[in-house]
């Protein structure tokens, strides 16, 4: 099955079992707008405790905010949101359709890099043990060829933008040929600057009204509250303030389902530090973060660090943690250090001083910031992929049968454990929901009677639910269960007292971020 398959495949599952849906979509939906059902928003919450529990519980000097989406305009002067915060964009003539610019170049070269990698693997196949790949890739004129064009592109693209030459943009495209994937043609427009916030008016009167902007990043919010955090909070450097919420961009290629979307939800965290410690700091941050990542079980080779070449000129360093998304490799979280670029703006455009009196040092400063940033969505579209299974199973009369598994990080699963009773009478349903009742507090069960335990073990496997419980008539008797494992599908009788332990060590958040 091609990767374009699989993902189609996800973004129809995640309609069906009622995650994902298209946002307004008795109207037809709205683009790049998505609406979270009833397993999708539980699935949605699991992550954010995972990692707000994970910063603001397991960490002493990280404290969690939650501040306002509509903030004083200023804030996105001093940010540089208003003056840069822009996508190049370009348009096709022939079929209306907008691009961004420096995606079709990214994608050009996406291609020639695939081409490379072909010939690579060929050659491997082709010379067994023999072959020396570094060799091959300095010598092979047709991979030299596409090297070439490779590095002629990218070293034109990163001059271009630096220099903000939107013309030499669109002759990069002209020049290498890129066609519209849709017209096929390459009849392009100029490149123009277009800036990604949305806007509205506040105010009662119309006359008063002021344009202000949905923000399109959770972290001015932090920065603004810097102060009133530290000196609320006493905090003492170096410390976090994390935060969840929404944010907005009018992104012009929205595409990838919810990978880049128009309404998003970001988990960012800013942690404030001494000047001078930055590189400590980074390195720190890159390591708790990708172990946040893989502490959910993934297959390692899913996940990459992509540290940038092209920095901001006010960070000292930045990288990405990559994951492979059924479409390839992109960024999941960012992590960056900014230096006192923000919070000096900051106290620039507000005139109010941002400063931290280090009672050691005996003197004032702006503090250095390290940044965590994480789209929400992303990570559910991430934890969904690395989910998605599809399998074939051998039956105990030899025969074969196919089944969809969410293999979902436990504690992340919407629901945790499902209650089966075998049948609807002899108070089975009865037994079911006293063994639910006990629980509900802690763990999301899902009761369910119609069908039979096949189909519903089916049904449980293709939402993610790691464990499920049958109540049968022995049950009555003896006070045990079967408790049947998703992943593995094996089954074993249990006491009812057994079950709260079980789901403790296996699937509680605890246990979760006890691995951490
Ligand atoms: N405060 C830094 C910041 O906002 P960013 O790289 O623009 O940095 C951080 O965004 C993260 O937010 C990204 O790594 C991505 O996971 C998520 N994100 C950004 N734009 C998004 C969009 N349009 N849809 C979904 N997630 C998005």
């Amino acid at each position: 099955m091609s990767q374009e398959d699989t993902f189609k495949k996800i973004i129809s599952h995640a309609k069906e079992y009622g995650f994902i849906f298209p946002g307004s979509e008795i109207y037809d939906g709205l683009s790049a707008v998505y609406d979270y059902g009833q397993l999708g928003a539980e699935l949605k919450n699991n992550i954010k405790t995972y990692w707000w529990n994970s910063m603001v519980m397991l960490n002493e000097n990280i404290v969690g905010i939650d501040s306002a989406i509509f903030m004083h305009p200023t804030v996105w002067k001093a940010s540089g949101h208003v003056d840069a915060f822009n996508d190049p964009l370009i348009d096709n003539k022939d079929s209306k359709k907008r691009y961004r610019a420096d995606v079709l170049i990214e994608e050009y070269i996406q291609k020639l890099e695939g081409k490379v990698d072909k010939e690579v693997s060929k050659a491997k196949k082709k010379f067994g043990d023999d072959f020396d790949e570094t060799k091959f890739r300095e010598t092979n004129p047709r991979v030299l060829k596409n090297l070439d064009k490779i590095n002629g592109v990218l070293d034109r693209f990163r001059k271009a933008g630096e220099a903000d030459d939107l013309a030499e943009i669109r002759q990069i495209i002209i020049d290498a040929e890129i066609a519209c994937p849709v017209s096929g043609t390459k009849n392009w427009t100029d490149v123009r600057q277009f800036n990604l916030m949305f806007d509205t008016k506040i105010g009662s009167v119309d006359g008063d009204a002021a344009t202000i902007y949905l923000r399109p990043e959770t972290a001015q919010g932090i920065f603004v509250n810097y102060l009133n955090v530290q000196k609320t909070g006493r905090m003492n450097l170096p410390f976090g303030i994390a935060q969840i919420g929404k944010a907005f961009r009018n992104e012009i290629v929205a595409r990838q389902f919810i990978f880049r979307m128009r309404e998003f939800e970001q988990m960012e965290m800013q942690f404030f530090i001494q000047p001078g410690t930055e590189e400590k700091w980074f390195d720190t941050w890159k390591e708790r973060r990708m172990k946040w990542h893989k502490t959910l079980g993934h297959d390692e080779t899913l996940l990459r660090f992509h540290d940038h070449d092209k920095l901001a000129h006010y960070a000292t360093a930045a990288t990405d943690i990559e994951f492979n998304f059924p479409f390839g490799f992109k960024e999941l979280e960012g992590i960056h250090s900014r230096t006192d670029f923000d919070l000096k703006q900051h106290q620039e455009f507000s005139g109010k001083k941002l400063q931290y009196y280090d009672n050691e040092r005996n003197e004032s400063y702006v503090p250095y910031v390290m940044e965590t940033s994480i789209g929400l969505d992303r990570m559910f579209l991430s934890v969904l992929s690395a989910a998605y299974k599809e399998e074939t199973i051998e039956k105990e009369d030899g025969k074969t049968d196919q089944r969809i598994v969410l293999k979902l990080p436990a504690a992340l699963a919407p629901v945790q454990l499902a209650v089966l009773p075998l049948t609807k009478k002899d108070g089975l349903p009865d037994k079911a929901r006293a063994i639910i009742n006990d629980l509900k507090f802690e763990y999301k069960c899902h009761y369910e009677e119609k069908d039979s335990i096949g189909r519903r073990y089916r049904r449980q496997d293709a939402i993610g639910t790691p464990y499920a419980i049958t109540i049968d008539h022995d049950t009555l008797e003896d006070d045990t269960v079967t408790l049947r494992d998703r992943d593995t599908m094996e089954q074993q009788r249990i006491k009812i007292d057994e079950i709260p332990q079980i789901l403790k060590e296996k699937v509680s958040m605890t246990s979760l971020l006890k691995k951490l």
